[in-house]
C-alpha cells in the first residue's frame, strides 16, 4: 500500500459495456459449477479450493458469502503466472468493478507494480482490514455439475480477481484469499453467471464436520445429495433484503452493501415470541441494523439487548435443565447428560426465525442451536455482539451447516432449506465422485 499512490483522473463519463469479463474456452456450457468446502478446525473458516494461474497452481480461500470478488495475496514470490494481467484503468473489468480510479506504482515496475492500474479495496472481514490491489485477471479451472456429481472441468482464461496483499495470519492454514459470493458485479457467482450464461443463482451447503466436504453451486438446482435427495425441491423463499449503506471495512465511493440481508420480524423460542426491540430487526437509513448471513462468523452474533432477550428466554423453556458455568464464546451453557437426542441433534426448545409473515419460519433445531464444548456441556451456540453493532443479528456458519441455502440474484431471493437431518441428509452427501 505505501508504495502507490494515486491520481485522480476520476472518469467523467463511463461507457458501461457490460460484456463479461471471460469467456469460456471450450465450446462445452455447463449448466453449473461445484466447489468442494471444507470445514478448518482451528479457525472454523470454509475453506475451497480453485486451480488458478499457468502452471495451474491450487489457490486454497476462505469462503467469504458477502465478500464483492474474490481476492489473492500477490506477490512475486508467490503468484507465479505467465497469463497473469492487470487490467488498465478504464477498461471493460475496471467499469464492471466500480474501480474510477487510476493508481500509479512509484517503485521498480515489477509484475505487481504497474502505472495505470484500477485498484479496489479487498475486504477481510474476518478483521474488518482492507487492503489495496489492481483489479486483475488470470486464468482459473472449475468442476461443471450435473447437480448430481461433478463433470468435466471448464476453464476461463480471464476470470477477475484483486490482487491484495494481506497479512494472512487469521485466515486458515494454506489460505491466500477469499472467494467472495456477495451482491455484486464482481462476486464469484455474478461472474461465472456472465461468462456461462447460466442463471444468477448459487448455493451454499456447509458441511458441519471438518472431515467431511460441503458444496458450493454455481447456477441452477438440481442440487442432489445421497441418497438421491434433491434438495432444491424442499426450499422455502424469502425475499432477500438490500442494504443501501456498504457494510464493508472501507469503500471510496457511495455503494450498497454486498452482504445478504434478510427480513427477520421476530423470534419465537418454543412458539413464544421473545421480547424485542423490533426497530433493531430494520435496516434503517444509514444501513445499521438488520439480519445478514455471514460465513466468516463461526456463531450468530446478535445484538447486546437481542442476545440477553434471547438467551433469557431459552433457560426459561430449558428450566429443568442444570445450567453450567459457560464456555467462551458462549454465555449460556448446560449440563448435556440431562438433554436427549432427536433426528435433528439436541432435545431442546425449537428457535424460529420469523420471516415476511408468521408462515414463513426459518427453524433452528438442536444441532444447529447448540455446541457442544466438552463431553458433558452443550452451549447454546449464539454470541453476544454488544451495544450498537452495524448489524443487529448476523446469522452464522453454526447455524447455516446442513442447511442449504440458494441465493437468487436475478428476483432477490433466498431459499432455504431448513435442516436436512429432517430428509436424512447432510451437506457432506454430495457425491464428489465423476462418472467414470
Ligand atoms: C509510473 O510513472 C511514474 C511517473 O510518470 C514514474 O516515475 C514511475 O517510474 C512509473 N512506474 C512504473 C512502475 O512504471
Ligand atoms: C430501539 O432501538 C432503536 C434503534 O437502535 C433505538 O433508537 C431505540 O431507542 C430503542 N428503543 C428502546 C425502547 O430501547
Ligand atoms: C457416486 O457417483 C458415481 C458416479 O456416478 C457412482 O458410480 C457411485 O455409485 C455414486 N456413489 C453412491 C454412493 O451412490
Amino acid at each position: 500500500m505505501a508504495a502507490l499512490s494515486y491520481n485522480f483522473s476520476l472518469i467523467c463519463s463511463l461507457v458501461l459495456v457490460l460484456i463479461s469479463p471471460s469467456t469460456a474456452k471450450t465450446s462445452f456450457r455447463p449448466k453449473a459449477l461445484v466447489l468442494p468446502v471444507t470445514k478448518d478446525s482451528s479457525t472454523l473458516q470454509y475453506v475451497t479450493e480453485i486451480k488458478q494461474r499457468t502452471p495451474h497452481v491450487p489457490v486454497k480461500l476462505t469462503i467469504d458469502l458477502g465478500g464483492r470478488s474474490l481476492w489473492v495475496n500477490c506477490d512475486e514470490e508467490t503468484y507465479k503466472s505467465s497469463s497473469y494481467k492487470f487490467a488498465p484503468c478504464h477498461s471493460a473489468p475496471c467499469s464492471l468493478a466500480n474501480a474510477r480510479i487510476c493508481w500509479d506504482c512509484f517503485s521498480e515496475p515489477r509484475q505487481f507494480c504497474q502505472n495505470r492500474t484500477c485498484n479496489i479495496l479487498p475486504d477481510n472481514p474476518i478483521r474488518g482490514i482492507f487492503s489495496n490491489g489492481p483489479v486483475s485477471m488470470d486464468v482459473v479451472s472449475i468442476q461443471s455439475t450435473d447437480g448430481k456429481n461433478p463433470g468435466k472441468v471448464v476453464s476461463l482464461p480471464q476470470l477477475l480477481f484483486v490482487c491484495a496483499s494481506f497479512d494472512l495470519s487469521d485466515l486458515a492454514k494454506g489460505v491466500t484469499g477469499m472467494a467472495g459470493l456477495g451482491r455484486a458485479k464482481i462476486s464469484l457467482p455474478s461472474l461465472f453467471s456472465a461468462a456461462f450464461s447460466f442463471p444468477r443463482k448459487f448455493a451454499i451447503c456447509l458441511s458441519s464436520s471438518t472431515k467431511a466436504n460441503g458444496a458450493v453451486f454455481f447456477g441452477d438446482d438440481p442440487y442432489v445429495m445421497l441418497p438421491d435427495v434433491d434438495v432444491s425441491k424442499s426450499l422455502t423463499y424469502t425475499p432477500l433484503i438490500l442494504n443501501p449503506v456498504t457494510t464493508a471495512s472501507i469503500s471510496l465511493f457511495p455503494e450498497p452493501s454486498s452482504d445478504y440481508f434478510i427480513g427477520v420480524k421476530s423470534i419465537k423460542i418454543n412458539g413464544n415470541v421473545v421480547p424485542l426491540n423490533t426497530s433493531l430487526l430494520s435496516v434503517d437509513k444509514k444501513g445499521f441494523g438488520g439480519t445478514k448471513i455471514s460465513t466468516v462468523n463461526p456463531y450468530t452474533v446478535m445484538e447486546t439487548s437481542i442476545y440477553k432477550a434471547f438467551t433469557e428466554a431459552f433457560i426459561k423453556e430449558l428450566a429443568n435443565v442444570p445450567r453450567v458455568k459457560p464456555v467462551s464464546p458462549f454465555g449460556t451453557c448446560f449440563s448435556s447428560p440431562h438433554i436427549g437426542s432427536t433426528r435433528v441433534g439436541a432435545a431442546v426448545p425449537l428457535i424460529d426465525l420469523v420471516l415476511q409473515s408468521s408462515k414463513v419460519i426459518w427453524s433452528i433445531f438442536g444441532a444447529n442451536s447448540m455446541v457442544q464444548v466438552k463431553d458433558d456441556v452443550l452451549c447454546l451456540g449464539f454470541v453476544d455482539g454488544g451495544v450498537n453493532p452495524r448489524t443487529s443479528i448476523v446469522i452464522g456458519g453454526h447455524q447455516l451447516e446442513d442447511n442449504l441455502l440458494q441465493f437468487d440474484l436475478a428476483t432477490s431471493r433466498l431459499g432455504f432449506s431448513s435442516s436436512l437431518l429432517f430428509h436424512r441428509t447432510t451437506c457432506s452427501n454430495f457425491n464428489f465422485s465423476s462418472h467414470a
